[in-house]
Parts: structure tokens; sequence; C-alpha cells
């Protein structure tokens, strides 16, 4: 396989992956997603489960199907998930992205999903920095994709306000700076089939609510009544580097 993942498999092996699929998104460990982000035991200490939202598929401009095949190896992409407002950053990686054992800010223990496709290369991340809660506006981002250092993998997310670096093959856990926990996952649903994405449901630390809150000026200015939409039955997807008129650059 070259460097784009998310080509169609064969049919027997596209079922068997699909299945697979399905039941690494679908269940983690023995919680399922169904409702709202739980403690499998009770407060505190208990691992965290999946929350699922409702199922998005990820479209083009045009409103057709977006196929993980689009997807070039380091270029980011955005849609947005779970609400209409709050961004996601969606890239292939040019290795697979492992479940690794992770915690939020309130030490509550959770998994990370592995990658889905064809080699488990595809990963998408809330594009919310878990520090200061920067995030990517049509208008400039501080918060991106950008090359990993020499003892980095060859992507990390990176947000200019404070440089916290975060590793998108290890399920978002923060590198360096002082982010207090790793970016939220977004759980994908990939049809081996069809080779298209649909996003499902978050996983680990969600800012969702501090964001709408730090945010609810600008949010009502450019939204109005509709700034806490959830996302609908579809969402477009676009490359990082269209989505903002400026990409600011960091000086780490
Ligand atoms: S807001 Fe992102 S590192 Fe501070």
């Amino acid at each position: 396989m070259g460097s784009t993942p998310g080509h169609e498999g064969d049919g027997n092996a596209a079922q068997a992956d699909r299945r697979d699929l399905l039941h690494r998104v679908a269940c983690l460990g023995a919680a399922c997603l169904a409702g709202p982000l739980t403690l499998a035991h009770g407060q505190g200490q208990g691992p965290l489960v999946a929350h699922a939202y409702g199922r998005t598929q990820l479209v083009d401009k045009q409103g057709r199907p977006f196929k993980g095949a689009q997807l070039a190896v380091g270029e980011p992409h955005i849609f947005h998930y779970p609400y209409e407002t709050t961004p996601v950053f969606l890239m292939a990686l040019p290795r697979a992205a492992t479940a690794v054992p992770l915690s939020d800010g309130q030490k509550h223990r959770y998994e990370s999903l592995p990658g889905i496709g064809p080699q488990q290369r595809i990963v998408a991340y809330s594009a919310i920095c878990a520090h200061k809660l920067m995030y990517p506006t049509p208008q400039i981002s501080f918060i991106n994709i950008r090359k990993g250092q020499a003892d980095e993998p060859a992507h990390v997310v990176h947000c200019c306000g404070d440089n916290s670096r975060y590793d998108p093959t290890q399920g978002g856990r923060v590198i360096s700076g002082p982010a207090p926990q790793p970016l939220a996952m977004i759980a994908l649903e990939w049809n081996a089939a069809s080779d298209e994405l649909h996003a499902v449901g978050t996983l680990g630390g969600e800012m969702f609510q501090a964001f709408f809150e730090k945010y609810e000026a600008r949010l009502q200015l450019e939204r109005g009544a509709n700034a806490r939409n959830r996302s609908a039955q579809t969402s477009v997807v676009q490359a990082a580097s269209a989505f903002s008129r400026q990409l600011q650059s960091c000086k780490a």
C-alpha cells in the first residue's frame, strides 16, 4: 500500500475488517457506545468509556462522501463534530495509530482507539487545545499538524499558544507543554467496501462545555442561536490549509 491509506480491501477481508472495526468502535472493552460518558467503576478512578453522539457522515464540499483514500499522509483536514462549531483534525499517519493507556485531566483512565482504515492509519482528534482551548477558525489557526522532531513521531499536533505538542499515533497524548490531558479522540467508523467515514462519538477529556463558555460571545456573533447545534447527518471535510486563511507558524 502506498502513502494514501483508505483503499478498498478484497471482499472477505473487507467484511472482516468492517466487523472488527465496528466491534472496536462500538465496544471498548466491556463498555459500549451507548449514552453519555460514564465511569465503569464508580467516580474518580474507573476507566472512561466512549461518549456516543449522533452518526455523522464525512462529506466533501459538494456533499459527496469523503473517502479515506483522499487523505494524503500528514495533511491535516478539518470537519466539525459533535457540534457544528467544534472543529476536529482528521489525518492519515505514516504508520498505524495504536491503542495505549491514557488518563484525562481528572485522572480517569481509558484506552485510546487505534487508527482505522486498512492499515489503521486514519485518526481524528478534537482540534480544541486541552490547555487554553485555542482552535482553528476560518480566519486563523494557532493549532495544527507539524513535523515531529527527532524524538517524536513524524507528525504531531502543535498548539502555538503555549507550545503544547500531542502525539496523534498514541491517542493524542501530551508529548510536551502545559496541556493537562490528551486531545479528545473522535471515534470514527470506516466502511471497508466504500471507504466512507462516519464520526460516531468521542473518547477522552472533552472540552466542549468549557469551549462554549469561553467563546460564547464570539460564537453567538457568528452563529447566533445555532452555536451549540449538534452536528447534522453530514459534516464537510476541508484541508486545514483551505479552512483557515492564516496558519500561524510557531517558533518552537
Ligand atoms: S492554548 Fe494550546 S498550549 Fe496553551
